[in-house]
């Protein structure tokens, strides 16, 4: 585990626009920079970064966070891996925190099989640039296959001497211990002399999405119809041959960017794409995709294009396995290349431009491309035409949605000269089939239900509607009392919410600011009578809202607010001076998407300024005191509202039990309404 001292430092020395900088051409707006969408495919800039707040807007996805969450999105690392990425950049030095026995262990078996991966990595590759031998024959390969020293450093391509124990004995030198060179497959034990497992070879290092070695193919460089071409890593505790893909850590900027992923099926196939300026491909190396590779690439876009070779069992191997791909609900098109070419063959000889065009006029649909395929070979052949009619629709009812698949089944129809009719029976028989399937499985899993049921009023508590969404609301028919005149109980939720976003953003902008409220507080005169007196009191406005909101024991509704509210007034707490950068800094991922919608509402005006949206800034000329009392009061009146409703309602469904004491709590709340809708003759509805 990384020590918090070095997640502090992390987050005290990344700077957001120096993190985004790298990946997003940026430009200073203001006090901002804004740039275009990484996530995106658009042309006027709608991300923003502000460095001030250290945090980063999208506002085509609706993305933002911190730096840390950037690098989560982006480049799709973990917490971890961005903390960790971060520390390298600035030179932060990682303090690993105290595991148990065990957990260390396991990390330090995993850590050091990377290790001594890396280390072999860099081996190989400075064998294949510096030594003779490996100038001599393996960068001589390298170059006849026409890949410049770029590239070559890009996927640090490498050389393996045709020497016995070579990385072996040198890895053993630098200290690496045999048993990680053993368990990586680096190095192969025999009674008694250890040999290395890529002996004479040219290398291909296997790289994590986060750019970790795990693991090795290495290319043979004589013609040996014997020896496999290829010699892989045996899986071990750090490589999964169907977990990873090839060229995915170089692939991914560009996957999220271009919003689509080429798949082709070899190690140099993705090498020659990169070197033409195709950076959005990565290889299966030579099998059929797993759920595990396609759910690597659906973290970075729906779409993927199957490349393969021009000929029959290029063909045969592309079709295979695309229906899993379908099953994931990803868009698949296919792209075939010429006969007797590859993709590595064609792109070599295929300038830049030429690929590119190729590729987009040669892209077809998955479901239309195997249609017409299958069409041809089946054209006059009644039983092979209705195999391919089943073996369509077992296609076509992989895809998970429901409008897309209707689409397919007009398109199919006309492809293969039928009616929609037979395909829409034959599509519903196999949906239905799988749906059986699918409820035997989940049955066999099946936990009992937990029963939800309304609870009754709580003093205080909000308890209608659904607590995860209050945009779903309150039950029908919901009538809040006092004459403020909300017609449509949608925008009675919709105000409701408004205002308790309108309470976070409060603490984020001014929690920690004191400012004089006015307090209502009983007092006893000399003579002993008792009276209501207001007088001014200097509160910290996170004090004031928490005091407020505790006094009527009232929650905010919606689930994500009271997350981020009470992580708010323990920080504020904890902290003797709040600072907007470092709360933000510390932020968890789950809160960073709506803490930052909410800070960046004004940038967002700023903006649609900039594009020349006619969009009127809120006014701000209201003090911070005034704002504050408003939006509690105005909250305070809805929730109070929504328990003398909830009260009322628990007395018409039980007639026959004592009311009395929810009568007098209904009576209570409603003076305590009327206390409010006084004070509310002056507030501000805060959102619309
Ligand atoms: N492959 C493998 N083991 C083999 C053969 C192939 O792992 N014995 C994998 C490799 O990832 C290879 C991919 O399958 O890149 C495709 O195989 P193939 O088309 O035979 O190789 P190419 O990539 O075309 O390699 P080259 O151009 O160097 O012959
Ligand atoms: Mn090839």
């Amino acid at each position: 585990m990384i020590s918090q001292s070095t997640i502090d430092a992390v987050f005290e020395t990344a700077r957001v626009e120096e993190v985004i900088g790298d990946f997003v051409n940026l430009k200073r707006a203001g006090s901002n920079f804004k740039g275009l969408s990484p996530f995106s495919d658009e042309r006027s800039p709608s991300f923003m970064v502000s460095p001030a707040k250290g945090i980063w807007k999208d506002f085509s996805t609706g993305k933002g966070g911190n730096s840390v969450k950037f690098l989560m999105e982006h480049s799709q690392f973990t917490y971890p891996e961005a903390i960790r990425y971060l520390a390298r950049k600035y030179n932060i030095e990682i303090e690993e925190t105290e595991q148990t026995d065990a957990e260390k262990a396991m990390t330090d078996v995993r850590e050091s099989m990377y290790l001594v991966s890396e280390f072999a990595k860099d081996y190989f590759h400075k064998t294949l640039l510096n030594s003779e031998e490996g100038k001599a024959i393996g960068l001589s390969y390298f170059k006849e296959r026409g890949f410049t020293n770029e590239t070559i450093k890009k996927f640090s391509l490498g050389y393996s001497p045709e020497t016995w124990d070579a990385l072996t004995k040198e890895a053993l030198g630098k200290g690496y211990k045999l048993e990680f060179l053993e368990s990586t497959g680096l190095t192969i034990p025999r009674e008694d002399r250890s040999f290395d497992r890529f002996k004479g070879r040219v290398m291909f290092p296997i790289e994590s999405m986060s750019g970790r070695v795990l693991g090795f193919g290495g290319r043979i460089l004589t013609n040996d119809k014997k020896a496999a071409k290829y010699l892989n890593s045996p899986e071990s505790d750090i490589y999964h041959k169907s977990k990873v893909l090839y060229g995915i850590f170089q692939a991914k900027q560009s996957i999220a960017k271009l919003n689509n992923c080429y798949l082709v099926e070899g190690y140099t196939d993705v090498i020659q794409f990169n070197q033409s300026g195709i950076e959005n491909v990565v290889a299966s190396s030579g099998t059929a995709l797993t759920p595990d590779q396609i759910r690597l690439i659906n973290r970075l876009t729906r779409n993927i294009t199957v490349l393969f070779d021009g000929d029959a069992a290029g063909l045969r191997a592309a079709i295979r396995g695309i229906d899993l791909i379908l099953e994931e609900g990803m868009n698949v098109r296919v792209c075939a290349f010429p006969d007797g070419e590859d993709p590595d063959s064609f792109a070599r000889k295929t300038p830049h431009d030429e690929l590119v065009a190729y590729l987009e006029n040669n892209s077809k649909d998955f479901i239309q491309f195997k249609a017409s395929i299958l069409m041809n070979e089946a054209k006059n052949d009644p039983i092979k035409k209705a195999d391919l009619i089943r073996d369509m629709v077992a296609s076509i009812s992989k895809i998970p949605d429901r409008i897309q698949r209707e689409v397919y089944v007009q398109e199919c129809a006309r492809i293969m000269d039928i009616s929609e009719q037979v395909l829409v029976s034959t599509l519903a028989q196999l949906i239905q089939k799988d749906i059986a399937e699918a409820n035997k499985k989940q049955k066999q899993e099946q936990k009992p239900f937990e029963v939800h049921r309304n609870q009754p009023p709580q003093t205080g508590t909000f308890s209608g509607g659904d607590p995860e969404d209050p945009r779903t609301g309150p039950p029908e028919g919901y009538d809040y009392p006092g004459d403020m005149g909300y017609e449509e109980p949608s925008q009675k939720v919709d105000i409701l919410y408004g205002f308790e976003r309108k309470v976070i953003e409060l603490l984020l902008l001014y929690g920690s600011v004191e400012e004089d409220f006015e307090d209502v507080f009983l007092k006893a005169d000399e003579e002993g009578n008792v009276k209501e007196v207001s007088e001014k009191r200097k509160y910290k406005v996170f004090e004031k809202i928490y005091l407020s909101l505790q006094e009527d024991e009232i929650e905010l509704s919606n689930q994500l607010f009271q997350d981020i509210f009470k992580n708010l007034i323990n920080f504020f707490n904890q902290n003797e001076v709040f600072s907007l950068d470092k709360y933000l800094m510390h932020l968890q991922p789950e809160f960073a998407q709506e803490v930052t919608n909410i800070l960046m509402e004004d940038e967002k005006v700023v903006i649609h300024d900039w594009e020349g949206q006619n969009i009127f800034p809120k006014h701000k000329n209201v003090t911070i005191e005034q704002n504050v009392s408003d939006t509690i009061f105005s909250l305070r009146w809805f929730l109070v509202s929504k328990i003398i409703h909830d009260l009322k309602n628990s007395l018409i469904t039980d007639p026959q039990d004592d009311n009395s004491e929810v009568l007098s709590m209904v009576v209570d709340y409603s003076k305590l309404l009327n206390n409010f809708s006084k004070k509310l003759g002056r507030v501000v509805v805060p959102y619309h």
